[in-house]
């Protein structure tokens, strides 16, 4: 065998004449010093923070590093990050060996991975660091949501407030001055009802609602710059009370050949043709849904009504990450079923309101809301 330090020597010097760069091919003592680092389990504390400074970028002059974290999140962001974050990274890795990472670091495959782990300085050492410190999100995780603690802490200092002043006033009598108690007391119970009774209102109504999902899907990728029509992929809308989720085989309709993204490049659309290849369907959460004492249907809105899915849903068409736009209240029926002229030359009128419709078209009428046709009966919105 090549003394290793030599082959090292010579290899380098060797690039420099040729001007070959990193890319001259392994020598058999590169493989054999390769294998006892990447065997290697056990690290040191010190390890894991040089481990922890790789992944950030610090271990190195600033044009000789990459910052792991600038592309893979280790925080919940309500923004979409197309590159899958350093938790997923983490878990599809921990039972790999460093070997694979280092592969998909220093020779990856695909368009897009080549693109983004370009030219990355990193020794097989390094590699095995970052893999150290990674391994540790898969405990430690990353941050799913935004924290939410204010409303809570306030609360919980009124209520201390409102407690002391309570007591004080019927036993200690500490500041002698009741008139200061007493208004202690106003101010916290106010401050009190007020966040309960908004909390209260907000429950289960979620505006700008928006879960992470199994896949980042993107509206604006496919309902704006690729112009697929909302009804190729929701398609009962028109004709049912809901408007579906699509199932895997339509996405298969296209990405059983485009099986690369320009931003995600094939890691989303992987999972996408992995659970129909494995007949699992995708666990999307659901965003929009009312309570199940309220009927709400799509083809009375969308055929009857001749509404656009805008009117209710925002502007879908530009929305990487989808959130809900209405609160979804009663209010927000009531008030569209008030305000909103229904197109009485819908064959539904001549149909279900034939009265209604005969005004119409004798010129007694000339537009009723939506209201008139039953839209404020509890009975249509309530089982
Ligand atoms: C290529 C297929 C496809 C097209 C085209 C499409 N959608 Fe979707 N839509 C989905 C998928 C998949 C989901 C579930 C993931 C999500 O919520 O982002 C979804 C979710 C939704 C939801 C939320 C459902 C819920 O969970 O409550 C709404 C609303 C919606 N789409 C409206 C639209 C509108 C409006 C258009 C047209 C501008 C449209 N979609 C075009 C595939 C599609
Ligand atoms: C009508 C064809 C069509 C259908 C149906 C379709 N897609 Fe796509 N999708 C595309 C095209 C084209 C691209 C590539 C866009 C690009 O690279 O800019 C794409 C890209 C993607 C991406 C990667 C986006 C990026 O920029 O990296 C994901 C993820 C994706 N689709 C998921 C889905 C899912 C999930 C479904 C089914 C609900 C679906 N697609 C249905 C055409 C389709
Ligand atoms: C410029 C952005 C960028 C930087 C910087 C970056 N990555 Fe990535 N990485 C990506 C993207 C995008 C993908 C997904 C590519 C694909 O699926 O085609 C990816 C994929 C990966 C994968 C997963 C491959 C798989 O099998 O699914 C690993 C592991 C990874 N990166 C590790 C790292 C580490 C470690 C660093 C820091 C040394 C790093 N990346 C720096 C953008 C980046
Ligand atoms: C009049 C308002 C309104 C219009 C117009 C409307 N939606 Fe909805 N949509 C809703 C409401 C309300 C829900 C929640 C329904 C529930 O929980 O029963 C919903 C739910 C959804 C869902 C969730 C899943 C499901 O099966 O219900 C999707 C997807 C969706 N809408 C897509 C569309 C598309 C696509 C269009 C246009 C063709 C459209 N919507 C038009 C109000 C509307
Ligand atoms: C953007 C305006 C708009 C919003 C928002 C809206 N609707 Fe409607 N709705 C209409 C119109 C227009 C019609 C008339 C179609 C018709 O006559 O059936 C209608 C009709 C109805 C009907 C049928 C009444 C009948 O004729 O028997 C029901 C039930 C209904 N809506 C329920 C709801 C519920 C529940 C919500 C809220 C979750 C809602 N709508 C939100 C516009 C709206
Ligand atoms: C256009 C449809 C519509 C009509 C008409 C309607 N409701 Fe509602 N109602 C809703 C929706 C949607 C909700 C759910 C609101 C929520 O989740 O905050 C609701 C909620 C309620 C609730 C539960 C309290 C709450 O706010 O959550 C009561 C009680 C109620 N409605 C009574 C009535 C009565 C009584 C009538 C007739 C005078 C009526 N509704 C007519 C759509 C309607």
């Amino acid at each position: 065998m090549f003394d290793p330090y030599l082959a090292k020597s010579l290899r380098y010097i060797l690039s420099v004449i040729l001007l070959t760069g990193n890319s001259l091919p392994l020598l058999p003592s590169d493989l054999q010093e390769a294998d006892t680092v990447f065997s290697r389990k056990e690290f040191s504390a010190e390890e894991l923070v040089r481990g922890e400074r790789l992944f950030y970028g610090l271990a190195y002059p600033a044009e000789m590093t990459v910052d792991c974290e600038k592309c893979h999140n280790t925080k919940w962001s309500d923004s979409l990050n197309w590159n899958p974050d350093a938790l997923e990274i983490s878990v599809k890795y921990l039972n790999k060996s460093g070997a694979d990472l280092q592969a998909v670091l220093l020779r990856p495959k695909g368009k897009k991975m080549a693109e983004v782990h370009n030219n990355f300085q990193l020794t097989n050492e390094d590699v095995v660091l970052i893999k150290a410190y990674m391994d540790r999100f898969v405990d430690v995780g990353i941050k799913k949501q935004k924290p939410v603690v204010t409303n809570l802490l306030l609360l919980i200092i009124s209520f201390v407030v409102f407690s002391i002043s309570l007591t004080d006033l019927i036993i200690k009598r500490i500041f002698r001055n009741s008139r200061f108690n007493l208004m202690l007391l106003t101010v916290s119970s106010v401050v009190m009802i007020w966040i309960l009774a908004a909390g209260a209102i907000a429950f289960g109504r979620a505006r700008d609602y928006s879960p992470d999902q199994p896949v980042k899907f993107s509206h604006y990728v496919h309902a704006g710059q690729n112009k697929t029509d909302c009804n190729y992929c929701h398609y009962s809308a028109r004709s049912a009370k809901s408007a579906g989720i699509p199932a895997g085989n339509i996405c298969l309709n296209c990405h059983f050949l485009v099986r690369s993204g320009t931003r995600s490049g094939v890691t989303e659309i992987s999972k996408v043709t992995g659970a129909y290849d494995n007949n699992e369907p995708v666990k999307w959460v659901r965003i929009y849904r009312l309570p199940d004492f309220v009927f709400f249907s799509h083809a009375q809105h969308v055929t009857a009504g001749e509404i656009a899915c805008e009117s209710c849903h925002g502007d879908v068409k530009t929305m990487d990450r989808l959130y809900q736009v209405p609160d979804l209240s009663m209010g927000w029926c009531i008030k569209c079923h008030d305000t909103r002229k229904v197109n009485l030359t819908n064959t539904y009128y001549k149909t279900y309101f034939s009265g209604i419709y005969n005004d119409f078209t004798a010129g007694r009428t000339d537009s009723v809301m939506a209201a008139v046709t039953g839209g404020r009966d509890c009975g249509n919105c309530h089982y």
